[in-house]
């Protein structure tokens, strides 16, 4: 299926928004300097599933905080299927225990990288393939 690209040039730090790529939502979020910070805090061994889950990256990469984000020079971003890993319900924006995601059918918890934190849902929110075509948009797929 075709990828899309998403014009990113109005999220302003602390804004997200939701694109429609293959049915399916992809939260684009712009963190705040506090939201990396938070996320960055954590220490690998805290987390449920210590797994990236980011298609862009070798399967058994760690999930840091960088290797869930957009990477070096670009960690404010994140990029992920907004589908619930416990049983694909869209969570919910800036919302939950950790500030992150948080979905409401059956309480699950994700910070502000995507990771499971709390809940029923066993994976972190997956990482589509994507890529930066210029500074402000996007290309996911
Ligand atoms: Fe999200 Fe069950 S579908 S917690």
């Amino acid at each position: 299926l075709a990828s899309i690209e998403v014009d990113v040039s109005s999220l302003q730090p602390g804004m997200s928004l939701t694109a429609k790529w293959r049915g399916k939502p992809v939260f684009i979020r712009n963190r705040t300097e506090k939201e990396v910070e938070e996320a960055k805090a954590v220490a690998l061994e805290e987390l449920k599933d210590p797994v990236a889950r980011n298609a862009n990256l070798p399967a058994d990469a760690q999930a840091s905080d960088l290797d869930r984000s957009a990477g070096e020079g670009k960690e404010n971003w994140i990029v992920m299927i907004g589908s619930c890993t416990h049983l694909g319900c869209v969570p919910l924006g800036q919302a939950g225990d950790f500030g992150g995601w948080f979905c409401p059918c059956h309480g699950s918890h994700y910070d502000t990288a995507g990771r499971i934190r709390k809940g029923p849902a066993p994976e972190n929110l997956p990482v589509p393939t994507f890529s930066f075509v210029s500074d402000t948009v996007i290309k996911i797929g």
